[in-house]
């Protein structure tokens, strides 16, 4: 780990990585527009339109899904890395949407290597989920209760997604023989032939998950995917190349991680993840840059719990503590929409992904939601058959079991969203960031008490 490849302004400035250390919705998107314009980059390495991230940029609120989030600082890169999934028509619709808001779409790089999503993926993501909300869920997981919110994301074995192809786009690059590369999109003759197999097979397969399923048009798939492609062109890249052209130039570079870790398909409460490698341990094969040269692991997390879609969640509250939170915090979707499940925070999860990523600062954000309760409570161990552990189990069949063990601290009913500094903090609130760091282990870097760039402490 050398300091001195990114000494050429005479600022030592690190690779820096963003990662979210829960459920996802944590903030990065904040966290990554306040850094990027230390940097000559921001590249996504992981996930596609699943993500949503919302920078405010001339007092309004853009929501950002594969275009990464540093793109509204002018003269820095944004680059899309060979491991995302790329959804070309949601990607055009969101140029065209940052183009008219004024950002500068000329530093944009689309790896020629990420893959494709095309529709029968979207279609696929649907079907799956709706047969798998038809059977019974799963004995000894945590069933949804019916009526409850819970019971939106993840009826029967659905998983919840996002509906946005993200599983079956990247099960077809493990697949090899029905994927398709952005590269792809500028080979006519070789895109035409590649859809026609994949057709094939998914007119073979798809009606066999349902009947309804319309019989896919590889004419019609193909030249869309081409329209597609000749609008995309001037992006597309070998982005391997250049982030290595920016490390030898001594131009530090944002990896900016899109889902969360609790939600990667290694590390995650499998099988409720998404289908990437969310955490810092996702950015070498997502971009093709070893993980020795990432210097910092800013770690962001929510100081308290959310989810979205099925699966456990331990320190969920299900009651008007967490409607409070739901309401305070915005808890509802980028992407979907969809209401927010809410809860205390889980420490025992957080500093498993701490852990993970070897994060070497945390950002506790929208701690301003929780000003006002007279109790705050943050799950520090899991009972499991009668023992305690302060382990996280990062299987879903093995969490739903897991009771939370709270340790209680006072809450504070003061507005902190004109804080400046950690010593202008209520007592109890600074008390609380203590609390986790010291759980955690890692230094409090950031701490978010509004929405606005300004209602940030850093240190
Ligand atoms: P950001 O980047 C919150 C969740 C979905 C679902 C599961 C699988 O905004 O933090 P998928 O469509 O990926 O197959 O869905 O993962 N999920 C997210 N939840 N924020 C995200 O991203 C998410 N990306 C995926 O809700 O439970
Ligand atoms: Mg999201």
């Amino acid at each position: 780990m050398t300091r001195a490849a990114n000494e050429g302004s005479g600022r030592v400035r690190e690779n820096t990585a963003v990662v979210g250390l829960q459920w996802g919705d944590e903030g990065k998107g904040k966290v990554i527009d306040l850094l990027a314009g230390e940097f000559s980059a921001v590249a996504r390495y992981n996930g596609g339109a699943n993500a949503g991230h919302s920078v405010v940029f001339n007092g309004k609120r853009h929501a950002l899904h594969l275009v990464p989030s540093g793109i509204f600082r002018s003269g820095v890169k944004s680059v899309i890395g060979n491991g995302v999934v790329i959804d070309p028509e949601a990607l055009l619709v969101e140029m065209d949407r940052l183009g008219a808001a004024g950002a500068d779409l000329s530093g944009l790089a689309i790896s020629d290597r990420a893959h494709v999503v095309m529709p029968y993926h979207k279609l696929e993501d649907a079907l799956r989920e709706e047969m798998l909300a038809a059977q019974s869920s799963f004995e000894g997981e945590t069933e949804a209760g019916a009526g409850s919110l819970a019971a939106q994301h993840g009826p029967g074995r659905s998983i919840g997604t996002t509906k946005r192809g993200i599983g079956p786009a990247y099960a077809d690059k493990a697949a090899r023989s029905t994927s398709i590369r952005m590269g792809d999109l500028l080979r006519e003759g070789a895109l035409r032939e590649k859809v026609a197999q994949v057709c094939a097979f998914k007119n073979a397969t798809l009606p066999g998950i349902s009947p309804t399923a319309q019989t896919l048009d590889p004419k019609a798939i193909a030249d869309a995917a081409l329209k597609a492609g000749e609008r995309l062109k001037p992006y597309i890249t070998d982005t391997v190349y250049l982030l290595h052209d920016l490390l030898k130039a001594g131009s530090p570079i944002l990896f900016e991680g899109a889902n969360a870790t609790l939600l990667d398909v290694d590390h995650g409460t499998y099988p409720y993840v998404t289908s990437s490698s969310c955490s810092v341990l996702g950015i070498p094969p997502g971009t093709g840059v070893p993980g020795s040269r990432i210097q910092n692991v800013i770690g962001v997390m929510k100081a308290y719990s959310t989810r979205v879609g099925g699966g456990p969640f331990p320190t969920e509250l299900t009651d008007g503590t967490g409607d409070r939170i739901r309401e305070r915090g915005r808890e509802y979707g980028t992407t979907t929409g969809r209401p927010r499940r809410c809860g205390w925070l889980d420490l025992v999860a957080v500093r498993y992904s701490a852990m993970l990523n070897g994060a070497t600062g945390i950002a506790i954000m929208l701690l301003d939601v929780l000003s006002g309760l007279d109790e705050l409570k943050v799950c520090t161990a899991y009972e499991i058959d009668g023992k305690s552990t302060d382990r996280f189990i990062p299987d879903a069949t093995g969490l739903a079991k897991v009771r939370p063990v709270f340790t209680t601290l006072p809450g504070f009913q003061e507005d902190i969203t004109g804080a400046k500094s950690r010593a202008e903090l209520p007592k109890n609130a600074e008390q609380y960031v203590a609390f986790i760091e010291k759980f955690v282990g890692v230094p409090a870097k950031v701490i978010s008490i509004g929405p606005d760039r300004e209602q940030t402490i850093q240190s």
